[in-house]
């Protein structure tokens, strides 16, 4: 496992599992606890997948200890808007039955964001949260929240895989200090990235997967990459990629696969 260091110091592991679209229950705790016995150290949840509890249960039933393992959860839009970011802290802190998060995250750029990022500044100073941050913020969200804040947000979690690189942005958050976690990397559910056949030609080239060429080529851009999956043969072989490396000129490649083609929302014109 690799770690990337946010700019408060606390060290994040490089690969977690994402758990959107997990459903709360045996299926959320499974995808955890198979990731924590794979060597995975960092999950992250948000209020909105409805699965933080037994995101919670799956940490418990691992035996691991708590604070070996990075948990991340994220304020929901409603929240944001109705100004209730610490009700809705201490909610998610309840059902994932701890007295701390790793990494709270602004979800998307609701308005209202500047507000309840100070409130987050005091649960941060509190003590309450390791590392605060946002998601799905542009450089023109992240301008307007620079004018409110104390506390530059660590970490920018956003869309990025090879068909939407997004690069522009990550180069600017990490020029700045701000972390980048990327999310759908593998192309997100019922996407085609993994069907590409450059992808593919690299897979054979290095004896790997498609999933795994990707991950890897997030680890070696240097961000915080989050593959989701409920298969454990997934979960295992997504996190078997820190035994290879990709040239620069394989990297280049895959930088050229882009097509701007995103596969969720854009944060500028988001309707919920
Ligand atoms: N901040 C945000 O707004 C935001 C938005 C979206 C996502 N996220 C976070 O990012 C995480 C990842 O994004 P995502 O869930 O959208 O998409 P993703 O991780 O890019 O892709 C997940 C899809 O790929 C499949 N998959 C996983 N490993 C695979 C492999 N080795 N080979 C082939 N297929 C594989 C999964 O299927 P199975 O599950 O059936 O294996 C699932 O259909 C989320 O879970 C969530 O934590 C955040």
């Amino acid at each position: 496992m690799q770690y990337i260091n946010l700019s408060n110091g606390v060290r994040i592991p490089q690969l977690g599992l994402g758990v959107w679209q997990t459903e709360n229950g045996r299926q959320t705790e499974d995808a955890v606890c198979w990731a924590l016995e794979a060597g995975y150290r960092h999950i992250d949840t948000a209020k909105a997948y409805g699965n933080e509890r037994s995101v919670g249960d799956g940490v418990r039933k691992s035996g691991i200890p708590r604070e070996e393992i990075f948990i991340t959860t994220k304020l929901w839009n409603e929240d944001v808007r109705a100004g209730r970011a610490r009700a809705a802290f201490e909610k998610s802190l309840k059902e994932l039955g701890t007295d701390y998060v790793d990494l709270y995250l602004i979800h998307w750029p609701a308005d209202g964001f500047e507000e309840a990022w100070l409130a987050m500044e005091e649960l941060y100073n509190a003590g309450k949260i390791r590392a605060i941050g946002v998601s799905n913020f542009h450089k023109s969200h992240l301008d307007k929240l620079a004018s409110a804040a104390h506390i530059k947000p660590m970490v920018n979690q956003i869309e990025s895989h090879p068909y939407f690189n997004n690069q522009e942005l990550i180069d600017d958050c990490l020029a700045n200090d701000i972390a980048v976690e990327v999310w759908s990397p593998l192309g997100g559910t019922g996407g085609n990235v993994l069907q590409d056949e450059v992808l593919g030609q690299l897979a054979q080239k290095y004896g790997k997967s498609p999933a795994q060429i990707v991950l890897r080529w997030d680890v070696q851009r240097k961000v915080i990459v989050i593959p989701k999956s409920i298969h454990q043969e997934r979960i295992v072989s997504n996190f078997d990629i820190f035994d290879f490396e990709l040239t620069d000129d394989d990297m280049k490649i895959i930088n050229g696969l882009n097509r701007n083609r995103r596969v969720g929302p854009n944060p500028d014109n988001f309707d919920f």
